[in-house]
């Protein structure tokens, strides 16, 4: 497989970086995901807008995000994704010795990006949904930025993985937040709620548009948070993400959601998605 590093084409298995770099060093950097249907980028724009937005946000500079959805889209055709597949961009700020306080003067940021196949899912994760659990949100309080730091991210979802269920869904302040990967909807007395695009969720690409699908359809859609004490009246629960889709939760922990399988409000965006992504 072709990646790319730091202005270069290069087989995976030459792909290095120094141990100084501070993405290694501090998790000092950004990432995107972006979804590949049929051998073409979905949604390139919004995620290199969430990108730059990152980069900004982390003060790092330098003219890196122009020239990746070129470098996306040739890694697309020179490793042959012509089906579904997944793009991974990260960014650091580059390599200097350690020291908290960014290198002065400025290095060049770090720049590496894959284009490869990605395995779809089981249907019956789609079709009849997913178990979740319930875990204590204890991430920062800028969960808006794509941070490669992912700590809290990789044991709620190792949480999940041990209990047998796909995701992990953090819970802040007596409410439902989103999940280790994927940001979390729920159907509640008739209306689609989501908690509201602040710091303490990534604004995902999908989540916006599933807000825009849920108005074209006419479905009653708030940004208002979900109380954990009323899982037990929650109609219809299912997240959304890059990989994720639109995909039904139909347990939280001992916890049967709904009718304990898929609700018509996530059928029909699950439909509408389809439409939307494979055309
Ligand atoms: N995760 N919330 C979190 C914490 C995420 O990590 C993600 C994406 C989302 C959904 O965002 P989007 O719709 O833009 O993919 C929400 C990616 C896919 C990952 O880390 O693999």
């Amino acid at each position: 497989m072709q990646v790319y590093l730091n202005g270069r084409y290069i087989d995976h298995s030459e792909a290095m970086i120094p141990v100084d770099d501070r993405g290694f060093l501090f998790a000092d950097g950004v990432y995107e995901v972006v979804r590949i249907y049929g051998g073409r980028a979905f949604l390139m724009q919004p995620h290199m807008r969430r990108l730059r937005a990152g980069l900004a946000a982390l003060h790092i500079e330098g003219d890196v995000e122009d020239s990746l959805t070129d470098v996306a889209e040739r890694l697309i055709r020179d490793n042959g994704v012509d089906g579904d597949g997944t793009i991974y961009i990260q960014v650091t700020r580059g390599v200097a010795p350690r020291r908290h306080a960014f290198p002065d003067p400025a290095v060049s940021p770090s720049v590496y990006v894959f284009a490869k196949p990605f395995k779809q899912y089981p249907d019956d994760y789609f079709n009849t949904g997913v178990a979740a659990v319930s875990v204590p949100d204890t991430r920062w309080t800028r969960c808006d930025i794509k941070s490669i730091a992912l700590l809290p991210n990789v044991l709620a979802n190792q949480q999940a993985h041990r209990a047998g269920a796909f995701e992990a869904l953090f819970v802040k302040d007596g409410v439902l937040i989103e999940g280790s990967h994927s940001n979390l909807f729920g159907v509640l007395d008739g209306t689609l709620l989501t908690y509201p695009s602040c710091n303490y969720i990534l604004s995902g690409i999908t989540r916006t548009l599933v807000l825009e699908m849920a108005r074209e359809l006419g479905i009653p859609a708030a940004e208002a948070p979900i109380p954990w004490d009323r899982i037990d009246d929650v109609e219809e629960l299912f997240l959304s993400g890059t990989t994720t889709e639109v995909m039904p939760v139909a347990r939280v922990d001992d916890r049967v959601i709904g009718g304990g399988t898929r609700g018509p409000v996530t059928t029909r965006l699950q439909q509408a998605y389809s439409k939307r992504a494979r055309g």
